[in-house]
C-alpha cells in the first residue's frame, strides 16, 4: 500500500472487510484515507493526531482558519469532545446517524489536535449514516476528522472518481462506498445555549430542525460568518456559471430540472432529493465538457431546494 493511486487496481483494497482493516490501519498509523459518507466523500484522519490533520489542510490546500468536522459512531462517542446540551442531544437522538452536524462547545479535556478547531473553543460534530463510515469508526477506533475530499473551494466529491479528479497526485488510498446517497454536505446547526442557528443548509432541511427543536432557528443575519464553507465562492467549477437559465446559450453545457431537459437532467421528474444527490456530479460532468459555459435550470427554493440554491449561489461566484 504504497503510492498515491494503488487503490486503483486492488479491489482486495476497495471493498469489503479487507478494505476496511487497510483503511483502519492507515488512519491508525497517521494516514489519510478517503471515506464514503451518505453526504460525500471525506478525506479522513485521526482527529487526535496533528501532523495528520497538518496533512489534510495540506492535501486540500484549505486555508489553516477554516476548521474540520469529527465524525463520532454515536452520541456517548461525541459527549468524550463536546457538551451536548439538552437541545445538541434531541437533535442528535432524532437525526443522527444521518446529516447532521452539531456545533457545541469542546469538552475541557477535548482529545483533537487544536487544528481540528482552528483554535475555536467550539467543535462541529457529526455522526455519519454510511455503513462503510459505521465500520470504519468501530473497526479503528479513531474520532475521524474529514472534510470533503476535494481541493479547498472546488466542487465536492459524490463518487470515487471526483476525488482523484480533484486531488490528483495527492490522491490518498480511496475506501469505495459507491456514489453518495444525499450528495450534499451536512446541514450544520451551531447549539447557541437553548437556541440554534443553522451554519450551513443541507439535507436536513429548516422545517424539520424546526418540529424537533420546537422552535425557529435564530438569525444569522448580522453575525460574522463562522462557517467558512459559506464564503461566496465555494463549490465552484472552473467555468462561468449561469443559474434559473430555462433556455440555453450556444456555448452553455446546460443542466435541467424537471420539464426544463438540459443536455443533463438533476431530476427529469423534478425529484428534489435526487436533484440533490446528482448535483455535484452533473457540475464535475458539465466541469469536464467541451462548452465553455455551464447553465442551470431554475430549482424550487423549498425543503432541500434551499440547500441546493445555496451551492450553486456558491458556485456561480467568482473567487
Ligand atoms: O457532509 C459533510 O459535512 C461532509 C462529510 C465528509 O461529512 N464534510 C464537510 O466538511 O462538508 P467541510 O470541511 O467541507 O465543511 C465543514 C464546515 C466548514 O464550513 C467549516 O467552516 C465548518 O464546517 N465548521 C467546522 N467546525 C466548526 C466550528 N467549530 N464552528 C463553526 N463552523 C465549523
Ligand atoms: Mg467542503
Amino acid at each position: 500500500m504504497s503510492g498515491s493511486n494503488d487503490h486503483i487496481d486492488d479491489n482486495a483494497q476497495r471493498y469489503g472487510k479487507q478494505a476496511i482493516l487497510a483503511a483502519a490501519e492507515r488512519l491508525q498509523s497517521g494516514g489519510l484515507v478517503a471515506v464514503p459518507t451518505e453526504t460525500v466523500y471525506g478525506l479522513a484522519a485521526d482527529s487526535t493526531n496533528a501532523s495528520a490533520i497538518a496533512e489534510i489542510y495540506r492535501t486540500k490546500g484549505r486555508p489553516d482558519f477554516n476548521p474540520l468536522i469529527v465524525h463520532v459512531p454515536s452520541i456517548a462517542a461525541a459527549e468524550k469532545l463536546g457538551l451536548l446540551n439538552d437541545l445538541a442531544n434531541k437533535l442528535a437522538k432524532k437525526y443522527w446517524p444521518g446529516p447532521l452536524t452539531l456545533v457545541v462547545p469542546k469538552t475541557p479535556d477535548c482529545p483533537v489536535a487544536r487544528a481540528v478547531t482552528a483554535g475555536l473553543e467550539t467543535i462541529a460534530l457529526r455522526c455519519p449514516a454510511h455503513p462503510l463510515m459505521q465500520e470504519l469508526l468501530a473497526t479503528s477506533g479513531l474520532f475521524l476528522a474529514a472534510p470533503s475530499a476535494n481541493k479547498s473551494g472546488g466542487i465536492s466529491p459524490t463518487k470515487p472518481k471526483h476525488v482523484e479528479h480533484s486531488l490528483g497526485m495527492a490522491t490518498p488510498m480511496i475506501l469505495d462506498g459507491g456514489p453518495c446517497e444525499n450528495g450534499i454536505e451536512s446541514t450544520i446547526v451551531a447549539i447557541r445555549g437553548d437556541d440554534y442557528q443553522i451554519l450551513r443548509p443541507g439535507p436536513i432541511t429548516a422545517e424539520q430542525l424546526e418540529k424537533c427543536a420546537g422552535k425557529r432557528p435564530v438569525d444569522q443575519q448580522g453575525e460574522k460568518i463562522e462557517a467558512p464553507g459559506q464564503l461566496a465562492s465555494h463549490y465552484a467549477p472552473s467555468k462561468p456559471v449561469r443559474l434559473n437559465a430555462t433556455q440555453p446559450e450556444p456555448d452553455d453545457y446546460h443542466i435541467g430540472f424537471g420539464a426544463i431537459a438540459g443536455v443533463i437532467s438533476l431530476s427529469v421528474s423534478g425529484d428534489m432529493a435526487e436533484a440533490a444527490s446528482n448535483l455535484f456530479a452533473a457540475l464535475h460532468v458539465a466541469d469536464s465538457s467541451d462548452r465553455p459555459h455551464i447553465a442551470i435550470a431554475p430549482i424550487p427554493k423549498i425543503g432541500i431546494g434551499v440547500a441546493i440554491n445555496d451551492r450553486l449561489e456558491r458556485a456561480a461566484q467568482k473567487a
